[in-house]
């Protein structure tokens, strides 16, 4: 099945938000329901959604400010769907937005989250720090970050 990828509509936000609940590393964290519900339906991030067959397949969440600007808060994928490249398009295209305005993308995994790990490791990611026992007791958030280079110097794209 083919997909495509494009801002989330408002009437695909819960199905957003579904995926992430229903799915580790969100159920290890904890993050119920109306806690995803609120990642996803909070105005300051951008979400963008993996549609095929009229159906919301994956979806990525992204802060474009605050002190991490190019954070990547959350990126999820059906489970029936996972392993044949949505995440890596969804990671895709949530890089280049992110480096048009940005040199750094920004994210944290889980300690526990190893396929997810291996992923973000063989797209070029580099963990950067680590926040021990920072949702739950006993596992650790990893903080990653993949570059083109540093903030000085840095010219954003020209708006088209
Ligand atoms: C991580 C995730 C978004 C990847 O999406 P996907 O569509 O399955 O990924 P792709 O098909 O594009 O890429 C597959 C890669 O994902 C990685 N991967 C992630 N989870 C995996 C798992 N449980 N088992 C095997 N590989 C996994 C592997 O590196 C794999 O690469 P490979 O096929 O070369 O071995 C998806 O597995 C998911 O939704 N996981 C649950 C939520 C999650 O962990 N999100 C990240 C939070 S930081």
């Amino acid at each position: 099945m083919g997909f495509d990828i494009r801002p989330a509509a408002d009437g695909e936000l819960d199905a957003c938000a579904r995926l992430m609940s229903g799915s580790e590393p969100w159920r290890t964290l904890r993050l119920g329901p109306e806690a995803c519900l609120a990642v996803v339906k909070d105005p300051a991030r951008e979400k963008y959604v993996a549609v095929g067959s009229d159906r919301v397949l994956g979806a990525i969440v992204l802060a474009m400010g605050g002190p991490f600007k190019g954070y990547v808060q959350a990126v999820v994928v059906d489970p029936g769907q996972r392993g044949r490249g949505v995440g890596r398009a969804l990671l895709a295209a949530a890089e280049e937005r992110i480096f048009r305005d940005t040199p750094n993308v920004f994210l944290c995994v889980s300690s526990f989250n190893t396929g997810a790990r291996r992923l973000y490791e063989a797209l070029g990611y580099r963990q950067v720090g680590e926040i021990p026992d920072y949702v739950v007791p006993g596992h650790s958030e990893l903080l990653l970050r993949k570059s083109i280079g540093p903030l000085s110097g840095f010219r954003s794209a020209p708006l088209s």
